[in-house]
């Protein structure tokens, strides 16, 4: 079967966006490299989620033990169904993911609360926690007004590729690649070096990826 790849959108900067530059050029890769491949964006700064309210979350345990719901809330649980059954449904997904106040945007963190859910995502059982994205690789675009990647002065900070590593650990991605972009911020020569760099990396990482799978 053809390989299919997502490209979660994090950033709401639409076509200023510079992680988005870099993700868009390492995909046009990535489908060089899969002839067939297919591929789709998910803009989680404009795609209407279902919202995680008090009476939707606890719809959750009344829908399990077979209680009666309202209309809404068991609509909101298909929405999320859904929305968990079309990540799943990926070969390959990559992550536009500026860093927020040392985090990630809350509207990908709320895209992440919405498909992270027990028995849908994940299962728990007696050997443990057991991921249901087993098998899926996963690409970070990472960037940042500072350069604070994991390893250097200030990487103490990171919680948004360590987040993001961590998270994708739950749910069974443990195939996780990171491109980093930073700085963004700063003179002009500096946010061009780290774009070039940045476009270097998704190069040399399409190559890796495409002679492993050939290997
Ligand atoms: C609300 C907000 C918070 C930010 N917080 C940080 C931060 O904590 N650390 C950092 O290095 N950059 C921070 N930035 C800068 C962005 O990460 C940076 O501009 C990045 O390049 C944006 O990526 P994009 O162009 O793909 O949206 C922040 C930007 C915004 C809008």
């Amino acid at each position: 079967m053809s390989e299919r790849l997502l490209h979660v959108i994090g950033s709401p900067r639409g076509e200023r966006s510079r992680s988005v530059k870099v993700a868009e050029r390492l995909i046009e890769g990535l489908v060089a490299a899969s002839p067939g491949a297919s591929v789709e964006t998910l803009n989680v700064c404009s795609a209407q989620l279902p919202a995680l309210t008090g009476p939707v979350i606890e719809g959750r345990y009344a829908l399990i033990e077979g209680r009666e719901v309202a209309d809404e809330v068991r609509a909101a649980w298909a929405q999320i169904g859904e929305a968990v059954a079309h990540f799943l449904s990926f070969d390959t997904i990559v992550f536009s993911v500026p860093m927020w106040n040392f985090g990630i945007p809350w509207q990908l963190k709320q895209y992440i609360d919405t498909i992270t859910q027990p028995g849908m995502a994940f299962r728990v059982s007696e050997t443990g926690v057991e991921g249901l994205g087993a098998g899926k690789r996963a690409i970070l675009v990472a960037s940042g007004a500072l350069d604070i990647r994991a390893g250097t002065p200030g990487g103490e900070l990171d919680h948004q590729v360590r987040f993001m590593q961590a998270w994708l650990g739950f749910i069974g991605i443990t195939d996780v690649h990171v491109v980093h972009l930073r700085p963004t911020y700063g003179p002009p020569e500096a946010v061009e070096a780290a774009m070039a760099e940045a476009y270097a990396s998704a190069e040399a990482l399409v190559s890796d990826l495409s002679r492993a799978s050939r290997v």
